[in-house]
């Protein structure tokens, strides 16, 4: 970080940063990141730091993967621009659509691309009520989320995100977005409430909410299969088992946002495999392009496609599409990464390293600024408390997992602060085990810088 260099009084004079504290940006300064090799990316004086959260949860095949650059560049020269709207469409985008429903769960039929993750969640919620419309079910609209949930920022997905930040000021949420019990064990559960016993009551209080509201205006619910920005939150091994009748009992489409998980990052190629999910729509994003273009994905289950396509007749078009919506360049990236997934047998490479990753996270449990440690495949965190007997968190002020994250990148690694103080990792799937274990050890100094500045201001 630096307010000096040419790059960072640019930034500071000219760019809105997303997502960020505006004052710490201009107090402290940008990180500015010129290049990336590996799993590692630069900033602009030169100081390297190993990325261990992809990004923003994406740039799954690490920061210099030839081929998507070399799939781009062919792409540009070739077609570097078609659109697939009246009928039209890029024939890259055609390959991409089949390559995605072959390595899809059952029943999957169409595939709907748009640029963000965003996009795709908000794309589902205008399939929610246009398919209950299309079934003379006018009343059926209202659309169940999860509290922690993170489903992007448009208006739409920002009232479905269950977090503060996302709301507050914005006039958010709109009307018919409601939330239910995240599966949050950890913070969730009685004491002495087993998983299993936690799973059902966070179901029977879905259904309570359905029930309540009346089945006949829920359209659909959205879940994340491991909550990602919401904390890592990991369900409980029933969990879903539970939730899933209830949707289907009171005929809910069930959207399964898969923009972190998909892609070999829980150690199937779906959450929606690693969880035994039944969705009626897919999300995806980031990984699908390994975070080098811009892309996502709905893939609708045939039997909506099957409404939508009668919708159409009535109606004499889908009236929805992005002009870049199957756009042939991101296209012809995500299909060279799908390639590269197929034949590096990505998920095998997560399972070979996800035992590291997790005793890696588990053996700071016994740290006493760490509450929790958890995680799956090549995903994780830890959460940071106070009193680790009461699971009592510190004052947010104090930032006290921000202090940490700051020390984890002066170490040279890159973690992310999440709400609650959790600190989260999600390496590039193609990390090594010395590359972990690197990443460990810049955490682990971090965690000791933090440890002593706790103990000297006396937040403890
Ligand atoms: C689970 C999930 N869904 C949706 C989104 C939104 O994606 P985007 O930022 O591409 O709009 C994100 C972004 O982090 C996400 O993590």
């Amino acid at each position: 970080m630096s307010l000096t260099t040419p790059a960072a009084r640019r930034d500071l004079a000219f760019h809105l940063h997303p997502s960020t504290n505006l004052r710490l940006v201009q107090t402290e300064g940008p990180l500015v990141i010129t290049r990336g090799e590996g799993v590692y990316v630069y900033d602009d004086e030169g100081r390297r730091y190993l990325e261990g959260m992809s990004g923003l949860w994406c740039a799954s095949l690490g920061f210099s993967e030839r081929r998507l650059a070399e799939a781009a560049y062919r792409q540009m020269l070739e077609l570097p621009f078609y659109h697939a709207f009246a009928g039209k469409v890029p024939a890259v985008s055609t390959q991409l659509a089949e390559r995605l429903i072959r390595i899809a769960p059952a029943g999957m039929g169409k595939v709907l691309f748009a640029n963000s993750g965003s996009e795709a969640n908000d794309t589902a919620v205008k399939l929610a009520w246009y398919v209950n419309n299309a079934l003379g079910r006018p009343q059926k609209k209202k659309i169940i989320a999860r509290e922690r949930a993170y489903h992007g920022v448009t208006v739409a997905t920002a009232s479905l995100t269950g977090l503060a930040f996302a709301h507050t000021d914005f006039d958010l949420p709109i009307p018919r977005i409601l939330h239910t019990d995240a599966p949050y064990y950890y913070r969730g559960a009685r004491p002495g409430e087993s998983e299993e016993a936690f799973s059902a009551r966070v179901a029977e209080s879905l259904e309570a909410l359905i029930v309540r509201e009346g089945p006949d205006t829920v359209a659909a619910f959205f879940a994340e299969p491991v909550m990602g920005a919401g904390g890592v939150i990991v369900p409980p091994a029933t969990y879903f088992d539970r939730i899933q009748p209830i949707l289907r009992k009171y005929e809910i489409l069930f959207v399964v946002d898969e923009v972190i998980c998909g892609f070999g990052r829980t150690g199937n190629l779906f959450g929606t495999q690693t969880f035994d999910l039944k969705p009626d729509i897919m999300t995806l994003a980031k990984a699908l392009s390994a975070g080098y273009m811009p892309i996502s994905a709905n893939l609708v289950s045939s039997a909506l496609y099957e409404i939508l396509l009668a919708q159409s007749d009535k109606l004499g078009i889908f009236g929805h599409g992005y002009t870049y919506s199957s756009h042939p360049v991101p296209a012809a990236v995500a299909l060279e990464a799908l390639k590269i997934y197929e034949e590096r047998d990505i998920v095998s490479q997560v399972r070979r390293a996800a035992p590291r990753m997790q005793a890696g996270l588990r053996s700071y449990a016994d740290h006493p600024l760490i509450g929790d440690a958890r995680g799956i495949g090549l995903i994780g965190a830890v959460e940071v408390v106070r009193d680790k007997a009461t699971k009592q968190s510190f004052d947010p002020k104090a930032g006290v997992a921000a202090f940490l994250v700051r020390r984890a990148q002066h170490h040279g690694v890159i973690l992310r602060n999440m709400p609650g103080d959790v600190v989260a990792f999600c390496p590039p799937l193609i990390v090594s085990e010395s590359e972990m274990d690197e990443m460990f050890a810049g955490f682990a100094k971090a965690l000791d810088d933090t440890w002593a500045m706790v103990k000297e201001k006396g937040l403890a």
